[in-house]
């Protein structure tokens, strides 16, 4: 039952709502009642969600690059809907491409989007959930962080940072009652997820298993209310956190040339 649910009318700030996993993220979030304050570049897209969901939802259009963005987010979620219940930091980019083709100004706007404005959220919204003694803290990080990818260097340094920091804070935070989940999606069918596979000479998930947003999106809300401290997607992937050396010697082996050279 939704109301049974430590979410219901819980204050959920949620980034990159706008499209796959994050959208089906806030469906899942408004189907257990919570009010959600929902974060991306396209407004028009925020806008049509939150009015096909059930509840009240407040819409904030922001460009998380922008770090001082990023804090005006912070500080705009309160005013619109309370303090914040549950923060999701999911909102990414990714670059796949030979890295020497890459600029050093394209793999720092990954790393703001990726890492640093999830740790303005973070910095923002952990003082008052340890002065209330409650809240969620949820990062969406990648498989990436564990096993890092040829063509992804900036992704998988950001998504590392990411899981590192995530899981520090979740021990350090240990019985004052915030609790931070830590996510590791292997791949999902998503805009991002089809635009990578296009950037190798075939298809790199070959056989490997493929998720569903949707299917991410039960989980994760699941494990918030579980209280869990992390999570694999889909399931098989708790393997490559249990033999991380294998997994990276298979990964390095098996991952299909980069179109563009490299
Ligand atoms: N799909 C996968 O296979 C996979 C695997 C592992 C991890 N992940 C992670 O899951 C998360 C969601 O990815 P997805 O697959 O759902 O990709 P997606 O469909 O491309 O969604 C990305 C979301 O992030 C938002 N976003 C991107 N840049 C932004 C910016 N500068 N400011 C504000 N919002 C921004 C996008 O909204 P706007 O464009 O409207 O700003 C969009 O809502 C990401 O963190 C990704 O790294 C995905």
């Amino acid at each position: 039952m939704p109301s049974a649910s430590i979410l219901h009318d819980a204050h959920v700030l949620l980034t990159g709502a706008s499209s796959g996993i994050g959208a089906a993220l806030a469906r899942a979030l408004a189907d257990r009642g919570a009010r959600l304050t929902l974060v991306a570049r396209r407004e028009a897209r925020l806008r049509a969600l939150a009015d096909e969901m059930p509840g009240e939802h407040h819409v904030l259009p922001a460009d998380l690059a922008d770090l001082d963005a990023a804090d005006r987010v912070a500080s705009r979620a309160v005013e619109a809907g309370g303090p914040i219940d549950v923060l999701i930091n999911n909102a990414g980019v990714q670059i796949v491409r030979p890295t020497a083709q890459t600029t050093a100004a394209e793999g720092e706007w990954l790393l703001r989007v990726d890492t640093l404005a999830p740790f303005r959220l973070m910095h923002a919204a952990l003082g008052p959930m340890l002065d209330r003694g409650r809240g969620s803290i949820v990062n969406i990080a990648s498989l990436a962080a564990i096993v890092p990818t040829a063509g992804m260097f900036h992704y998988s340094a950001a998504k590392a940072a990411l899981a590192g920091g995530s899981e520090a804070l979740a021990s350090e935070l240990r019985g004052t009652g915030v609790h931070v989940l830590t996510v590791y999606p292997g791949p999902v069918e998503t805009e991002m997820a089809a635009a990578a596979v296009q950037q190798y000479a075939r298809d790199p998930t070959g056989a490997m298993p493929v998720g569903t947003a949707a299917g991410l999106a039960r989980r994760v809300v699941a494990a918030i209310e579980r209280r869990r401290p992390r999570l694999y997607y889909p399931r098989a992937y708790g393997l490559a956190n249990a033999f991380p050396g294998t997994t990276r010697f298979l990964v390095d082996r098996l991952t299909p040339a980069l179109v563009g050279g490299g």
